[in-house]
């Protein structure tokens, strides 16, 4: 779990060079700076430790918010977060699927708490639930950096990447809105691809993905 909390926070780290990319428009190299990562403002869905956060902290951002419908992961990640000198962050009992939060975030990060949601019994509509939060939550521009467990939310981009120059559509296990009457809220940017892979049935797998989506 350490582990795939720094493999999260470099490739969020990474992430602020294609952005720079982005926002800039321009196609060669710049140069990250511990300004413009600061100004990203931050929210860790389900943060329960609140670990990840203190990570991108050490980074350079510092506009931090965890989130956990969980009193009890809240008062944890409060006391970590106050012991390891993170006193910054901020973390809210909130529900994502009853969201309270009034602002938009440029960053969103989730490790996990989709994989909860959708073990309840209503899983398929909580997810679409959850789908509908986040993309109100983040920002035009911004990124949601996704870890799950299984790289099934992959499969559909993997079989469309080519013919559909990176739209991303998805009616399985993870419900991502699909192209239907409007365009997708999210386009697919990049994943991690350090994680062990395995090979069943011919075909490549993972345990873990890691995703970046832009919100369009
Ligand atoms: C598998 S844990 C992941 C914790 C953390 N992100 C990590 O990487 O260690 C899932 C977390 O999501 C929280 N959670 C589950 N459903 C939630 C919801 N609807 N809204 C907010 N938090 C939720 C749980 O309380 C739990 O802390």
């Amino acid at each position: 779990m350490i582990v795939r909390t720094f493999i999260c926070a470099n490739f969020i780290l990474s992430l602020s060079h294609i952005t720079t990319h982005v926002s800039e428009a321009k196609s060669q190299p710049v140069e990250k700076d511990d300004k413009f990562l600061s100004s990203w403002i931050v929210l860790d869905i389900g943060m329960a430790s609140g670990l990840l956060l203190q990570e991108v902290s050490k980074q350079g951002f510092s506009d931090l918010t965890g989130t956990d419908y969980s009193e009890g992961a809240i008062d944890l990640a409060r006391s970590l977060a106050d012991r390891d000198g993170f006193s910054n962050i901020k973390f809210l009992v909130d529900d994502i699927l009853e969201t309270k939060l009034d602002r938009q975030f440029q960053l969103i990060m989730d490790k996990g708490t989709l994989d909860a949601i959708g073990l309840h019994p209503d899983g398929p509509i909580k997810r679409m639930m959850y789908w509908d939060s986040v993309s109100k939550l983040l920002a035009p521009g911004g990124i949601l950096v996704s870890t799950l467990q299984g790289d099934y939310i992959l499969q559909p981009y993997k079989r469309r990447i080519g013919a559909r120059g990176g739209k991303f559509q998805s009616k399985e296990r993870y419900d991502i809105p699909r192209n239907t009457e409007r365009p997708s809220p999210f386009r697919y940017l990049n994943q991690v691809r350090t994680y062990p892979t395995f090979m069943f049935g011919g075909s490549v797998g993972s345990l873990v993905a890691t995703v970046a989506f832009l919100r369009n």
